[in-house]
C-alpha cells in the first residue's frame, strides 16, 4: 500500500511519520524545498515529543519520504491524505485555498484509483465539494472518491495521541472507502466510528467546540467566584468527581490559545450563520474567550499607575506547554499591550522564543522594549511585576521564596492558577490568579 499525505505540519507529518512507522510506504509532499531537505535529514520543522526519532527511524529503515514532488508522489497511490492547513479569513470562514491547490495537483496527476482522504478540519459539506473538484480536473480515466477523515491529536502529545487515540472517526460514502480506510487503521489497533462523510466532518468541530465551551464556562464560572468569594480549583475538583462533567479541561485561566479552538469556534458560528441559524453557545464561548485573554492585564492596570520604565518578566509564551507554537497564545495579546504602555519585558519560554521574535523582535518597540533570556532567574531578577501565561514544568516548579527573593517587587499575575495562594501570600508574595482569592 502506497500512502501519500499532503502538507507536513502539525497534522500531515505527526499522520505520515505514524503510517510510516506501522510499516506503510509513506511519501510526505510540501512546497517547501528547505522544510523537505530537514526533513530528509530527520530534523523536524516543529516540536513534537518522538517525533524526530520516529521520523528518523523510519527514514533509515525506508518506509518515509519527503519530497516537493506532487507529481511523483500522487500518480500511482493507494491512499493521499490531506494535511494542509485551514487557516481562519477575516470573517472568520476557513481558508480552504490549500486544499483547493492540492485538490486541484491530485486530479491532474493520478493515474491510478485511489482514496482522497482529508485530514484537515473542514467546514461541513467541503469533502462533497472537494470530490467534485477533483473529478471536475481529473485528467485520467480513474476513480477517485474522498473521504473524511479529522484528526483529534492535541499539540506537545501528537505522536502518542495518534497512535492511542481514543477512536478514528471515518466519513465514507461507499463500502470500498470505508473497507479501504478501515484496513488502513486496522495496524492501530484503535476503535473506529463509521459514519457519513458530513457527520464526521461535524464531529470534528463538535469536539473542539464543545472542549472550547468547557474552558469558556470554567472561565466564566472562575470570574464569579472572585466576586462572590469561591475558589475556582476547589470548585473544579469537586466537579470533576461526577463523571458526566469529566476530570478533564476544567482549568481556568487566561483563555484558550492555539491554532484550532479560536479558529474552529469561529469556523462553526459561521457556518451556522450561513445556513441562518445562530449558535448561541458558541457565540458566547468566543466572547467570553476574548475577554478573558487580557484579564489579567486589565487587573494589572488597576494596580499600577504606570508600566513604563519597569522590568515586566513574563514567563511563558507558547500557548499551552509542550509545544513552541504561539498561534493566538493569550500571551501575544497581553504582549502587545504591555509594550504599548510602555514596560520593558524580560520573557522567558523554554521552547517558544524563535517564534515569539518573528512576532515581537528583540528591542525597542512601541513604547517598551523586548527581550529574551533563557532563564527564569534572569527575568525574575529584579523585576518589578511578573506574569505567568503558559503551565511549563520549570515555571510552574518556582518557589514563593524565589519570587520573592529575586524580584524588586514580588508582584505576581498568574494566568495558569500555578502557585499555593496561601503559600505565595506567607512569604509575602502579592499573588494574582484566576478565579482564586
Ligand atoms: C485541540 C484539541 O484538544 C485536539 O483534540 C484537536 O485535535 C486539536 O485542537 C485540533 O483541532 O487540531 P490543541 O489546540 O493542540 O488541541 O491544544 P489543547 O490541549 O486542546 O489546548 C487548547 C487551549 O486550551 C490551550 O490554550 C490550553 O491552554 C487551553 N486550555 C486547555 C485551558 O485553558 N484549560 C483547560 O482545561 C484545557
Amino acid at each position: 500500500m502506497k500512502i501519500a499525505v499532503a502538507g507536513t505540519g502539525y497534522v500531515g507529518l505527526v499522520a505520515g511519520v505514524c503510517f510510516a512507522e506501522k510499516g506503510y510506504n509513506v511519501t510526505c509532499v510540501d512546497i517547501d524545498e528547505k522544510k523537505i531537505e530537514l526533513m530528509r535529514q530527520g530534523v523536524s520543522p516543529i516540536y513534537e515529543e518522538g517525533l524526530e526519532e520516529l521520523m528518523q527511524k523510519n527514514n533509515a529503515r525506508g518506509t518515509l519520504h519527503f519530497t516537493c514532488d506532487y507529481v511523483e508522489a500522487y500518480r500511482d497511490a493507494d491512499a493521499i491524505f490531506i494535511g494542509v492547513g485551514t487557516p481562519e479569513m477575516p470573517d472568520g470562514s476557513a481558508n480552504l485555498s490549500y486544499i483547493a491547490a492540492v485538490s486541484r495537483q491530485i486530479a491532474e496527476v493520478v493515474e491510478k484509483d485511489c482514496l482522497v482522504v482529508v485530514k484537515s478540519t473542514v467546514p461541513v459539506g467541503t469533502n462533497d465539494k472537494v470530490e467534485q473538484f477533483i473529478k471536475d480536473f481529473l485528467v485520467h480515466d480513474v476513480k477517485v472518491e474522498v473521504a473524511s477523515n479529522p484528526e483529534f491529536l492535541a499539540q506537545g502529545t501528537a505522536v502518542h495521541d495518534t497512535l492511542h487515540a481514543a477512536r478514528i472517526i471515518i466519513g465514507t460514502e461507499s463500502q470500498e472507502a470505508e473497507a479501504l480506510l478501515k484496513k488502513i487503521y486496522e495496524p492501530f489497533g484503535l476503535p473506529i466510528v463509521s459514519v457519513k462523510r458530513r457527520s464526521a466532518e461535524m464531529i470534528k468541530y463538535a469536539c473542539n467546540d464543545f472542549l472550547a465551551l468547557k474552558i469558556s464556562y470554567m472561565n466564566d464560572i472562575a470570574n464569579l467566584c472572585e466576586l462572590v468569594g469561591a475558589d475556582i480549583t476547589d470548585v473544579a475538583r469537586g466537579m470533576s468527581f461526577d463523571e458526566r462533567i469529566g476530570a478533564r479541561f476544567l482549568n481556568a485561566g487566561i483563555g484558550f490559545g492555539g491554532s484550532c479552538f479560536p479558529k474552529d469556534t469561529k469556523a462553526l458560528k459561521f457556518l451556522a450563520r450561513e445556513h441562518g441559524y445562530k449558535l448561541k453557545t458558541v457565540e458566547a464561548c468566543v466572547e467570553v474567550n476574548s475577554t478573558q485573554k487580557t484579564r489579567l492585564f486589565e487587573k494589572a492596570k488597576e494596580r499600577m499607575i504606570t508600566f513604563s520604565g519597569l522590568k515586566v518578566a513574563v514567563l511563558g509564551l507558547a500557548f499551552k506547554a509542550g509545544t513552541d507554537d504561539l498561534r493566538e497564545a493569550p500571551s501575544i495579546d497581553n504582549l502587545r499591550l504591555l509594550l504599548a504602555a510602555g514596560a520593558d519585558i524580560y520573557a522567558y519560554d523554554p521552547k517558544g522564543e524563535e517564534r515569539a521574535k518573528a512576532i515581537f523582535p528583540e528591542g525597542g518597540q512601541n513604547g517598551g522594549s523586548m527581550n529574551y533570556v533563557t532563564s527564569i532567574t534572569e527575568a525574575l531578577e529584579g523585576a518589578n511585576i511578573c506574569f505567568v501565561f503558559t503551565e511549563w514544568a520549570d515555571i510552574k516548579a518556582i518557589t514563593p521564596k524565589e519570587f520573592k527573593e529575586k524580584m524588586h517587587t514580588p508582584l505576581v499575575y498568574d494566568g495558569r492558577n500555578l502557585y499555593d495562594t496561601a503559600q505565595m501570600k506567607a512569604f509575602g508574595v502579592e499573588y494574582y490568579s484566576i478565579g482564586r482569592h
